[in-house]
């Protein structure tokens, strides 16, 4: 899912454009939002899935990505589960991974916050993303530099930060500058508190080319090589939709899935998840949001932990504001793994 930033315009919608022919896809990457302020501008646009005109203008929202380490007995996988390739993620059974690109006005990370230490034994992958990126700057503002050393504290948290790519089409020296600004945020701060260890490739094409596994295989090596992102350097990639094969391998994490409830259900039913059968369910994250009211949650959770071992449930569209579902996601995938 793709945000704009006060600064620049980059209302990316990934989801949709994954389903469209090349040509039209540029038409739809670039819509306008209202920014509130500052760092507030950004809008979550709808995602794939979606045939229907985009609304251009909606309000970001919050996508809790609940990251269900699928050796959940209580869900029955089509896939046996495999321990995660990050060490420190591979002890927790239970895994959320939350786009989380709310600025750190106070108290705005606290519901987080608060769900990370009555669940210790969860494992929560936070995204966070100052400015649709790192921003243009060596360190974040005081507001960042502050509040991310309050996740990284936490041993059952891995924050990665978020990087757009534009389906492949951004250039390439300017994806490495925005992941060497993350590496560099310790040093730069001189506090080892003050870090991401792993990077989210947001806007990842699905569809075979040669170039675009180069390019992706360039952008993991270059994360794994910076010890400013370890020890875990953990690599997801969100093509919002199951990408051809030859992406899989590439990162720790692939996002198969990011889109609203319905588009959900709508997939499951046309068997899109098939493409993705045999992929080792560790390394596959799943996305669903605009969850209705009624809609019976561990039922949702055994299908969305079918298909994946991270989940982001949220009843909301927004990743700019709290979704208050995952304070009823966390609780109940607890009892399911
Ligand atoms: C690093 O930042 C954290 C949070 O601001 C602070 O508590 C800690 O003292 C800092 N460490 C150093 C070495 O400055
Ligand atoms: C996945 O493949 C297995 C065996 O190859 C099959 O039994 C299962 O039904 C498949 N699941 C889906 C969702 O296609
Ligand atoms: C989301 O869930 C919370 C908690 O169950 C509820 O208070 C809120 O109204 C819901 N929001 C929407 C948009 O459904």
């Amino acid at each position: 899912m793709v945000w704009t930033t006060p600064s620049r315009v980059l209302g990316v919608m990934l989801g949709c454009i994954a389903l469209l022919p090349a040509p039209a896809t540029a038409a739809h990457h670039h819509h306008l939002h209202q920014r509130q302020h500052h760092h507030h501008g950004y809008s979550v646009g709808p995602p794939m899935w979606q045939t229907r005109p985009q609304a251009g203008e909606t309000t970001a929202t919050a996508t809790v990505a609940a990251s269900v380490i699928a050796s959940a007995s209580a869900v029955s996988s089509a896939q046996p589960a495999a321990s995660s390739s990050a060490s420190t993620i591979s002890s927790l059974k239970a895994k959320v991974i939350i786009p989380f690109y709310i600025y750190p006005d106070p108290g705005k990370w606290t519901p987080l916050l608060n769900l990370i230490t009555t669940f210790p034994d969860v494992h929560f992958t936070v995204i966070i993303n100052p400015s649709s990126g790192p921003g243009t700057s060596t360190l974040p503002d005081a507001a960042f530099l502050s509040a991310v050393p309050t996740l990284t504290q936490h041993s059952n948290v891995l924050a990665i930060g978020y990087v757009p790519t534009q389906k492949g089409t951004r250039a390439l020296a300017d994806v490495e500058r925005d992941i060497n600004t993350y590496a560099n945020w310790p040093t730069a701060a001189n506090n080892a508190s003050f870090a991401v260890h792993g990077i989210f490739l947001d806007e990842a094409p699905n569809a075979y080319s040669a170039e675009l596994v180069s390019y992706y295989s360039t952008l993991a090596s270059l994360i794994r090589s910076k010890t400013g992102l370890g020890p875990e350097n953990y690599v997801v990639t969100n093509p919002g939709i199951p990408p051809d094969q030859a992406y899989l391998p590439l990162a720790d994490s692939t996002v198969v899935f990011e889109s609203p409830y319905t588009s959900f259900q709508d997939a499951i039913k046309a068997d899109t998840f098939r493409a993705i059968n045999g992929t080792s369910h560790s390394t596959l994250a799943s996305m669903v949001y605009g969850i209705p009211d009624g809609v019976h949650l561990p039922t949702l959770l055994a299908q969305v932990g079918q298909i994946s071992e991270q989940i982001f449930l949220g009843n909301t569209s927004s990743y700019m504001a709290w979704d208050p579902y995952m304070d009823s996601v966390v609780p109940a995938l607890v009892e399911m793994v």
